[in-house]
């Protein structure tokens, strides 16, 4: 059956969740009145096969600082940076459905215009972002894989990095946080391999940080949060 709402990229090694609980009436009612708006356009496969370069002044209205976070999740990091930095657009990217209701509930409640809203994997959307178009990226608890013989499905691969680092412009700044000791290490390996210089790392957060619901689940389960911060070479 086909999903009236997700693509279904399956030509892609997507190893993640796409649907899990049942939606909420009120969740259906997001994604049914709220995504395709919200939604960039050329993005999806089925709708630009060539893959052709997107706009991003077209999905903004204007030429603003486009920033890219990677796994929303619930959301709350992006609508929280979406309305303190409303100079900004945001694209967020994100396969797991129930998280994007989430999302779409929270964008209703903050009222934030400035995000653009992918239903799924960000690969698609770098694929078709013009170079040096992102001025910020986030990649906030990615999916650990902690089985040794699933690191290489982790974000912090050539797959995945070398696609961001052509879309990031010189300097642009790209933020991970982890509260995987493994993966920091994977990161600190692979990241500056892909054109990235290491700036910080440590256990404190950026200033305009706020706790995502997976960190959340993490301290309580008492690991610990990571945070790393990088530049894109040439700037
Ligand atoms: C552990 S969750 C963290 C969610 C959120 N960032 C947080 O901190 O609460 C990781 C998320 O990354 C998403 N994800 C995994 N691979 C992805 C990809 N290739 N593109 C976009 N999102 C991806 C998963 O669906 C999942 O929701």
């Amino acid at each position: 059956m086909t999903d009236p709402v997700l693509p279904q990229p399956e030509w892609r090694n997507f190893y993640g969740r796409r649907h899990g609980k049942t939606l909420r009436p009120s969740q259906k009612t997001y994604l049914s009145e709220d995504l395709a708006t919200l939604r960039p356009s050329g993005v999806a496969r089925e709708e630009n096969p060539d893959r052709l370069p997107i706009d991003p002044a077209a999905i903004f209205g204007d030429a603003r600082p486009v920033w890219l976070e990677v796994g929303f999740g619930g959301g709350e990091h992006m609508v929280h940076m979406a309305a303190r930095y409303p100079q900004v657009g945001i694209i967020g990217c994100e396969p797991f459905v129930n998280g994007v209701a989430m999302l779409l509930g929270k964008i209703r409640t903050a009222g934030v215009e400035n995000l653009a809203v992918y239903p799924g994997d960000a690969r698609d959307v770098m694929e078709v972002l013009p170079a040096a178009s992102v001025a910020r990226a986030f990649l906030n608890y990615p999916d650990p894989w902690p089985k040794r013989r699933h690191h290489r499905r982790r974000f912090v691969t050539a797959e995945h990095l070398d696609p961001l680092a052509r879309v990031m412009a010189p300097g642009a700044e790209f933020r991970v946080a982890t509260d995987i000791p493994d993966y920091v290490r994977q990161t600190l390996e692979e990241v500056p391999r892909a054109g990235f210089r290491l700036e910080a790392e440590g256990g404190t957060p950026w200033p305009d940080w706020i706790s995502t619901r997976y960190e959340q689940k993490a301290l309580r389960e008492g690991r610990v949060p990571h945070y790393l911060t990088f530049r894109r070479d040439g700037g």
